[in-house]
């Protein structure tokens, strides 16, 4: 009842964890799976090791937190080995990538795409990056050129995932789609963000802004979620401040055919996972709907 498919990746339930919680290590991904996950976001990681920024990279804050980790990672060789340790029974693998230019994305797929189901493009990466201004998702051009570069090398299905911090997200959903891009996920954290800790008079994170995530940006993603339903053919991932089945049954009625979970595992734990599929199997068969699939974008007119 709860399976769905995403470009041919067939997913136990429609729950998955978000890129950068949890997603660092073969164990921690692990333990997600085992915990009633369908599929794992890996942390993104770039070609060459990436120290982020020093601490505090995180802060509580109504509706949620902020972060800066500025897409700390040991790289891919070391990636690679992490992978391989995930145990695969009847879920799915997916790889989140990042880099600075069209060879770097083109690359980092070719390194990967043997050992996962999927890839992620984090173009909704905050900061600067070399040559490329400050980030890719906000520009049609990059996009699309980031996407073009990656599908010319990828055997997998690619995942564009999105920031919300544009004028127009339906315009890059777009161009992602047109240079070949299978499936969109969104959203990336919305900001920046600032929290100001008031007895030093100064920001609390290192490196002062950072993007938000939590319950407080779930109407933003539903609303990305909606628009780009409707200016786009290829299937979406929701995310952001997913907590319960009835935020899982908004994104899945907005347009998306799964969605990703984050910031509600540090609040809630693990079993954030098994109680949503448990609330969502229960409303599915309270309301009769047989599957994901009949439930997805129909609070479209
Ligand atoms: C601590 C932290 C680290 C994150 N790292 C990444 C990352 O490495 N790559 C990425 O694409 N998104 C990253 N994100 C964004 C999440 O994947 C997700 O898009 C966002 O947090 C909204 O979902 P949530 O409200 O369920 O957390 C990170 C978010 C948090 C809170």
């Amino acid at each position: 009842m709860l399976k769905t498919n995403i470009c041919g990746v067939e997913f136990q339930n429609p729950l998955m964890l978000a890129a950068g919680i949890m997603g660092s290590n073969a164990s921690s991904m692990n333990w997600i799976l085992k915990s009633g996950a369908g599929g794992v976001v890996s942390k993104s990681f770039s070609l060459n090791p990436h120290p982020g920024y020093v601490n505090p990279t995180t802060v509580a804050v109504d509706g949620g937190i902020i972060n800066a980790i500025g897409l700390s990672n040991p790289g891919v060789e070391n990636f690679k080995e992490e992978l391989k340790k995930i145990e695969r029974e009847n879920n799915v693998v997916i790889a989140s990538i990042y880099g600075a230019t069209p060879d770097e994305f083109s690359t980092l797929v070719c390194e990967v795409q043997g050992l996962v189901d999927m890839i992620e493009l984090n173009i909704s990466c905050p900061h600067a990056m070399e040559g490329y201004g400050a980030s890719i998702g906000q520009s049609c051009d990059l996009s699309h050129t980031i996407v073009s570069a990656s599908k010319d090398v990828a055997e997998v299905p690619i995942i564009a995932k999105l920031t919300p911090n544009v004028t127009d997200i339906t315009e890059i959903a777009k161009a992602c789609e047109e240079a070949g891009a299978d499936c969109l996920s969104l959203i990336n954290t919305v900001g920046p963000g600032m929290k100001i800790n008031i007895d030093v008079a100064k920001p609390v994170l290192s490196n002062k802004f950072g993007g938000m995530s939590g319950r407080a940006i779930k109407p933003i993603a539903i609303s990305n979620v909606y628009s780009v339903y409707e200016a786009v053919d290829i299937p979406l991932i929701g995310v952001g401040g997913v907590y319960t089945y009835e935020d899982v049954v908004e994104f899945i009625f907005a347009g998306a055919q799964a969605v990703q979970i984050g910031t509600a595992i540090m609040d809630e734990g693990v079993e954030v996972f098994s109680k949503i599929n448990q609330g969502l199997e229960e409303f599915m068969t309270e309301k009769g709907y047989a599957s994901i699939d009949e439930m997805v974008g129909i609070a479209h007119d």
